[in-house]
């Protein structure tokens, strides 16, 4: 180094004009250059630059210039000989043929379960319904004592319950929620309550230990049949189209009274007999009812004031008839090649 910084700068330049001259045409050889020149630890120009703060004011300025000029022409300088070498002015040094196709990336599909759920969730909020949440490993009292489950109701052998240890269980149906949900709430009240549900079956065609259900629950003043028969046809006729009928048929379920089982008029033929029904006209859809005193008493609700309806459905059952899926295993298997058939489809 001189003892006149300016003249570093002269040195500087002239070092780096030769150096430039030299690796013409090779972006590689021409991003060493800067590295030489502007490099962070050990660049030339960087170098002198870092001695600007000991020397005296004076003459700070006039170097501080100087080099900043060089610095600009250093980088101009790199830019062109990039350019000239069909290199970009940018980092890599590598040509960039810009009418190559680009990369494309797979982009993914909405899982069939997905669409269903989605659409049952607006349909009921566009009902002012809200959509509530609930874990999946579940207490015995919320899945059954509280739902009115009695001690010895076969819904609770091994066979059909998954039992963790510790004394936990997955939870059998999506009920547990209305439980959780009235608890914490006061009435009146409207949520459905979307998610998996675990039951001990061997999987076949028809049965998955893992599944999916729709809960919904609805309590306030004067709550009747009449409205639960008409929710689930509002949500069958979106689902389904506007020509499906919903019948409710007598059946047990010890959180209800009365219960009953809920079917759908087939939207395939019209109640005529198809496969999809399997030539009886109705496609069974889950079950339903009016939530049993003993229940809302249970959580503190006086059933006397007041009355709801609940019905729980599953969602691989729609989304196999819906889309005609013959095995409920492909929803879980999760193999591409199925899954893109749901491309673009809507529920
Ligand atoms: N939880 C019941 C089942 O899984 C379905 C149901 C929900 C029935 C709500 C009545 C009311 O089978």
């Amino acid at each position: 180094m001189n003892n006149d910084p300016v003249r570093d700068v002269e040195e500087i330049r002239s070092a780096f004009r030769r150096r430039l001259d030299e690796v013409a045409g090779v972006p590689a050889l021409i991003q060493e250059v800067r590295h030489e020149f502007l490099g962070r630890s050990r660049g030339r120009l960087t170098a002198l630059l870092k001695t600007l703060k000991d020397l005296p004011p004076a003459q700070r300025g006039a170097l501080g210039a100087a080099a900043n000029q060089l610095r600009t022409e250093i980088e101009d300088g790199l830019a062109s000989a990039l350019q000239s070498a069909g290199g970009p002015a940018g980092a890599t040094g590598r040509a960039i043929d810009t009418t190559l196709p680009g990369t494309s990336f797979p982009i993914g599909t909405a899982h069939p379960l997905t669409l269903v759920r989605l659409a049952i969730e607006e349909i009921f909020l566009g009902m002012g319904y809200t959509v509530e949440d609930g874990p999946e490993v579940e207490s015995d009292h919320f899945n059954f004592t509280a739902l009115n489950i009695p001690a010895d109701h076969p819904a609770r052998d091994m066979q059909d319950t998954l039992y963790l240890e510790g004394g936990g269980l997955l939870r059998t149906h999506t009920s547990p929620v209305q439980i959780r949900t009235m608890l914490k709430t006061r009435p009146p009240l409207k949520i459905i309550c979307p998610g998996r549900a675990y039951r001990r079956d061997a999987p076949d065609a028809t049965h998955s230990p893992v599944f999916n259900q729709v809960e919904a629950l609805a309590v306030g003043h004067g709550i009747s049949l009449a409205d639960l028969k008409g929710t689930l046809h509002e949500m069958a006729r979106r689902l389904f189209g506007p020509r499906v009928r919903v019948r409710l048929i007598p059946s047990y379920f010890p959180f209800v009274e009365p219960g009953a089982q809920f079917d759908v008029s087939c939207f395939v033929c019209d109640g005529d007999g198809c496969r999809t029904c399997k030539r009886s006209g109705w496609i069974e859809m889950g079950g339903a009812g009016m939530v049993h005193p003993a229940v809302l008493e249970g959580v503190g609700y006086d059933s006397e004031e007041w009355t709801g309806f609940a019905f729980g459905c599953g969602i691989d059952r729609i989304a196999m008839v819906k889309y005609d899926i013959s095995d409920i295993r492909l929803l879980y298997e999760n193999d591409v090649r199925f899954l893109e058939q749901f491309r673009g489809a809507g529920a």
